[in-house]
């Protein structure tokens, strides 16, 4: 039996609509990912990629087309399940961190707990737990703004990871980094893809996609080529 795939998209579409004008910002694009699996997508600006990754976030749905999580179509969902199931299954990742400037970085990283019902003792514990696995248990009481970015991005993908996701969706999570930073950050994400999480990270930066084993290019909206690689390059050391 072939296990079923994580999540499947097909011949998904997405086309705004805004003062009568319509942009498909995507168009007829098929994958799948399975668990485990860590892909990059690529592509240049305006190709289609955050469109892209809010439909796997389950944070919007396709026009045309079909986004399955764990063999169910996400359409036919309600809203509200759609909602509960993207609190338990999909941990965000974003350029800018977005973190609250007014909660210290535990409280952060237990956040999104509070809306699975989770006692505050307890969110606190996993809150932990998680720090610990991105190597920021000592800043645990410090506010973003006393964090490097780096830090913060750290803060950030222990938040996502807080509710244990079947996937972690990260738009740019190095773009705002210089390169030495970005390279930690992109070595944590690969560390935690050799425990077995499933990750899907939207970069511009050729240097971070090889460093995935899968790539899926868009141009236009368009899925351009998908290729995956027997072997990773050596890591290039990276200059201060
Ligand atoms: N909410 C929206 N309403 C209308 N048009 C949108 C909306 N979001 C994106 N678009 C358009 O859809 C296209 C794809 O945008 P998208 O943000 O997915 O690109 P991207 O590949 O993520 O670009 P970037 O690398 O700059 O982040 C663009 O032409 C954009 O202007
Ligand atoms: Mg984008």
């Amino acid at each position: 039996m072939t296990a079923l795939p994580l999540i499947s998209l097909r011949s998904v579409s997405r086309t705004y609509r805004t003062d009568g004008i319509a942009v498909t910002a995507v168009r007829n694009v098929s994958f799948d990912i399975a668990q485990g699996e860590i892909v990059a997508v690529m592509g240049p600006s305006g190709s289609g990629k955050s469109t892209l990754m809010n439909m796997i976030g389950l944070l919007d749905l396709p026009s045309e087309g079909a986004v399955h999580l764990e063999g169910a179509n996400v359409a036919e969902l309600s809203e509200d399940r759609r909602s509960s199931l993207r609190a338990r299954s999909i941990g965000f990742v974003f350029q800018s961190y977005n973190l609250l400037a007014r909660h210290n970085a535990i409280e952060n990283v237990a956040l999104p707990l509070v809306y699975c019902g989770v006692s505050r003792a307890e969110r606190l514990a996993r809150a932990e737990r998680s720090l610990q696995a991105v190597g920021m248990l000592h800043r645990a009481h410090h506010f973003p703004r006393q964090l490097s970015g780096g830090e913060q991005q750290r803060v950030a993908i222990a938040r996502a990871l807080i509710a244990s996701p079947l996937i972690v969706l990260a738009d740019e999570p190095t773009g705002a980094l210089d390169s030495r930073t970005g390279a930690e950050i992109l070595a944590l994400f690969a560390a935690l893809n050799r425990t077995g999480q499933t990750i899907v990270m939207i970069t511009h930066d050729p240097g971070i996609a090889t460093q995935c084993r899968r790539t899926i290019r868009l141009h236009d909206g368009e899925l351009v080529s998908d290729e995956t690689v027997a072997e990773l390059l050596p890591r290039r050391s990276v200059a201060s």
